[in-house]
């Protein structure tokens, strides 16, 4: 018997996301390239969430916006259910977008302020031919506040009646209303009170159990993400760094992660307290100058000379547990962790009713 192999939901091949930059004024001139994603080889196994973090002005929003079309590839691949955007049909591509939906760290910015809530998530609703008739569009704007745990009485209201929980649900029962597979999750929590933050994420994750979907989860720290990925890619100055299961959490392979993973609370007083933080010196470098060799060699106070000249390629475990770094052997004896290294969610996961008031 053949087995069938699974079909990645969404691969990226060595993708890169170059900006052009101009010097302005009379002549403007092109005077450098932003490297905002260099290289990046990444894949989602359908109803998987990966998590993705890294420092501001790492890349992150840009691959997000590549995979859903919004920023244009330089080079490499965007491949959704095995075929390769660039290769499909414009029929095959607009099916294809629907599928794949983004939902924006600023509820409200994203969301159009003269617009009744109802119109803004039936808008895609018509558009993309889900329902034919009004009646049938106002009946499934209804279902989709009833998805999101809002009254479906909200939907003539607009959204500035709204508190920035409420919005960041009509945002994602707008990008449901396009019925995806994939919803790529520009920091959706970041601009939300702690324990708003965590009525979202509950509701983030019931919503995947329900309809199957995968996520492409951005945040800045480890502890977001979590609670609710599968897998883990850590991303410094246009690139990866790690990637992998847990075991990024409770044992990372890359002198960057090992910081990260300090930086994060752990939710064992008597842990918390022994905690040895790794603090890293300097900003991350401009990407239109990245450094030589390890990309991250400015700022490892593990540096040798040879980070100053190679870089490292992503290699990875038989647990397929992957680091770009040169000295991963050698990072226990030179920066220990903690006894639990693993870091509490930021998060906190009380259960609370939940009700439409956030
Ligand atoms: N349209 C653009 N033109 C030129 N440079 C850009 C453009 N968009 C992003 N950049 C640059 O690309 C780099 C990566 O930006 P990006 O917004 O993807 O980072 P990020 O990791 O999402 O940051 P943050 O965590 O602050 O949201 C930054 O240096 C940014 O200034
Ligand atoms: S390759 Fe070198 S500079 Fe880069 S993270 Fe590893 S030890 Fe640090
Ligand atoms: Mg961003």
């Amino acid at each position: 018997m053949i087995l069938a192999r699974k079909v990645p939901l969404l691969e990226l091949i060595d993708l890169k996301v170059h900006f052009p930059v101009s010097s302005g004024g009379f002549l403007n001139r092109r005077c450098g390239i932003v490297r905002a994603v260099d290289g990046i080889s990444l894949r989602i196994m359908p109803g998987q969430t990966l998590g993705l973090v890294g420092e501001s002005g790492c890349g992150k929003s840009t691959l997000g916006r590549a995979v859903v079309g919004l920023a244009k590839a330089t080079s490499g691949a965007v491949v959704i259910r095995g075929k390769n955007i660039d290769n499909m049909t414009t029929a095959e591509k607009a099916s294809e977008r629907r599928r794949v939906q983004m939902i924006f760290q600023d509820p409200y910015a994203s969301l159009n302020p003269r617009m009744t809530i109802g119109d803004i998530i039936g808008e895609p609703v018509m558009l993309h031919g889900l329902r034919s008739g009004k009646a049938a569009v106002e009946a499934r704007v209804k279902e989709l506040l009833e998805l999101v745990e809002l009254s479906p009485a909200y939907a003539d209201r607009y959204p500035h009646e709204f508190s920035g929980g409420q919005r960041q649900r009509v945002g994602i029962a707008r990008a449901l209303a396009c019925e995806p597979d994939l919803i790529v999750c520009d920091e959706p929590v970041s601009a939300l009170d702690v324990s708003i933050q965590a009525q979202v994420m509950r509701l983030m994750m019931r919503l995947q159990k329900d309809l199957g979907l995968s996520y492409l989860f951005i945040a800045h720290g480890l502890g977001v993400v979590k609670q609710i990925s599968d897998e883990i890619a850590v991303m410094y100055l246009g690139q990866l760094v790690e990637h992998g299961g847990r075991q990024v959490f409770q044992h990372p392979r890359h002198a960057y992660t090992r910081a990260l993973v300090s930086a994060a609370p752990i939710p064992d007083p008597k842990i918390e307290r022994r905690r040895k933080r790794i603090i890293l010196t300097g900003d991350l470098p401009n990407p239109m100058n990245p450094p030589s060799g390890c990309r991250f060699q400015t700022r490892c106070p593990i540096a040798s000379d040879r980070c100053r000249t190679d870089p490292p390629q992503m290699h990875y475990a038989e647990n397929r547990h992957g680091a770009a770094c040169w000295r991963t052997d050698e990072l226990d004896a030179l920066m220990p962790m903690a006894t639990s290294p693993e870091p509490g969610p930021t998060i906190p996961v009380v259960p609370q009713p939940i009700a439409d008031i956030g």
